[in-house]
C-alpha cells in the first residue's frame, strides 16, 4: 500500500532569475551535479516504492517538462492541476483519487527541491514512518535539526517521550514564523525544522482536511465519483478555481492534534534560496562558490556567483553578494536580503 507524490507545481522565485517560470529550480540542476532536482527526488524513491505507485502531481504547463525528464513514468502518474493553488489542494485531489483505489493506501508526500546526502538514512526514516502510519490515524513529518532562525520553514515542537521507536508527538507547529520568533524557537532547544515531507494514510488526511478545511473538503467530495475515470478532467477543472490557495502546512499541520515526527539526519537541505545554493557548493579561499567556467574574481569576499559557461564575468570589491547572471536577466544583491527576491520578482513581473 505504499506510495509517493512528488510535487512539482512550484516556481521557486526566490532562485530568481535562474529559475524561472517557464522552467523552474526543480527541472533544473542547481548544483551542477548532472541531474536536475526532480531527477534526483525521482530516483531516492525508486530503490523501495514502485513505479506505478510513484506520482508526480504539477500546474499542467509543466507536465511535457517531467515527461521529458523522467520518461519511465507512466504518463497517467503525472497528475495535472489546472492552476497554481499551493500544497494542500494538490495533496487533497491526489488523496481522493487514490482512496477511490485504494483504501489503505500510505502516501509519501515529498517536495522535488531538496538535496539529501544520505539515501540509506532516509529510507530508513521514511520506512519507519510507513509502518508507523500503516494503522493509526497519524500524521507524520521528518524533523531536522535546526541551525539558524530560517523564516522559510516550519518549526515544530515536540515531546520529549517517545511514542514509538524514533517518533515523537508533536505539541505545536508553526509555518514560517517572523525572525523574532525563529530565534526564540531555535534557542529553547525544543524545535526542529519541519522538512516538507510527510508520510500518512490518505484516510488520515482527507480525516484531516475534512476537518480543518471543511470547504475544501466538500469540493472534493461533491465530485469524488469523477476520479479515476475520462470526467476526471473535467471534473478536477471544476475543483481547482473553488479551492484556496493554501499550502498544506499551514491549512493542516499548523491544525492537527494527531501530528508526529521522526527527528532525522540524512544531510538534508532545501534548495530554496540562494544561500542555500552557496552554502551546498565549494567555495574558493575567498569564500566565493562559482558555478561558470569563465567568471574571474578579484578581491572579492563571500560571493554566490553563477553565469552561463560562455559567458565572460569579472568581479572585484563585492563581498556578501549574490551575483547570478543569466541570457536574459541579471541579479546582484546583498546576500541577507535574499527572501525579499520573491518580492521584487513579483513587482518586476507587474511591471514589465
Ligand atoms: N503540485 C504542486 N502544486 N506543487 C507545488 C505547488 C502547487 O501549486 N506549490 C508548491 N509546490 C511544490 C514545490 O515545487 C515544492 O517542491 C513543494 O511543493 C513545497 O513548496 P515550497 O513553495 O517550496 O514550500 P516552502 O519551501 O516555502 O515550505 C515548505 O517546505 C519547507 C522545507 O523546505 C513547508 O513545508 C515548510 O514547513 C518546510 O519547512
Ligand atoms: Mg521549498
Amino acid at each position: 500500500h505504499h506510495y509517493v507524490v512528488i510535487l512539482a507545481g512550484g516556481i521557486g522565485s526566490r532562485l530568481w532569475p535562474k529559475s524561472l517560470m517557464a522552467k523552474p529550480k526543480q527541472f533544473l540542476d542547481i548544483l551542477h551535479t548532472g541531474k536536475t532536482l526532480i531527477r534526483q527526488t525521482f530516483e531516492r524513491f525508486t530503490p523501495f516504492i514502485q513505479l506505478n505507485h510513484i506520482f508526480i502531481a504539477t500546474t499542467a504547463e509543466y507536465a511535457d517538462l517531467t515527461h521529458e525528464q523522467i520518461p519511465e513514468l507512466p504518463i497517467e502518474n503525472i497528475i495535472r492541476e489546472p492552476s497554481r493553488k499551493s500544497t494542500a489542494p494538490c495533496v487533497a485531489y491526489i488523496s481522493m483519487k487514490l482512496l477511490e483505489k485504494d483504501p489503505e493506501a500510505n502516501l509519501i508526500v515529498a517536495p522535488s527541491d531538496h538535496i539529501i546526502m544520505d539515501s540509506a538514512e532516509f529510507t530508513k526514516a521514511v520506512e519507519t514512518a510507513l509502518d508507523f502510519s500503516a494503522h493509526l490515524n497519524a500524521l507524520v513529518t521528518l524533523g531536522i535539526k535546526p541551525l539558524y532562525p530560517n523564516t522559510g520553514y516550519g518549526y515544530i515542537q515536540y515531546e520529549t517521550r517517545e511514542v514509538a521507536s524514533d517518533i515523537y508527538k508533536v505539541k505545536t507547529f508553526t509555518e514560517k514564523p517572523n525572525l523574532e520568533l525563529a530565534k526564540v524557537f531555535l534557542e529553547s532547544g525544543e524545535f526542529l525544522w519541519n522538512s516538507g515531507i510527510f508520510i500518512w494514510r490518505v484516510k488520515s488526511i482527507l480525516n484531516a482536511i475534512e476537518k480543518h478545511q471543511p470547504e475544501m473538503y466538500e469540493v472534493f467530495d461533491a465530485e469524488r465519483d469523477n476520479f479515476n475515470k475520462p470526467e476526471e478532467l473535467e471534473a478536477i477543472k471544476r475543483i481547482y478555481p473553488l479551492c484556496t490557495n493554501i499550502s498544506i502546512d499551514f491549512a493542516i499541520m499548523e491544525k492537527s492534534e494527531n501530528v508526529y515526527v521522526i527527528p532525522s539526519s540524512f544531510g538534508w537541505s532545501d534548495l530554496g534560496t540562494w544561500n542555500s545554493a552557496y552554502e551546498n557548493l565549494e567555495k574558493d579561499y575567498l569564500g566565493n562558490a562559482v558555478t561558470g567556467k569563465h567568471i574571474v574574481v578579484i578581491d572579492a569576499t563571500k560571493c554566490m556567483i553563477s553565469a552561463p559557461d560562455k559567458k565572460l564575468v569579472v568581479l572585484q570589491g563585492l563581498d556578501d553578494c549574490i551575483v547570478i547572471d543569466t541570457k536574459d536577466s541579471l541579479l546582484i544583491c546583498k546576500k541577507d536580503k535574499e527572501q525579499e527576491i520573491k518580492d521584487y520578482v513579483a513587482e518586476v513581473r507587474r511591471n514589465f
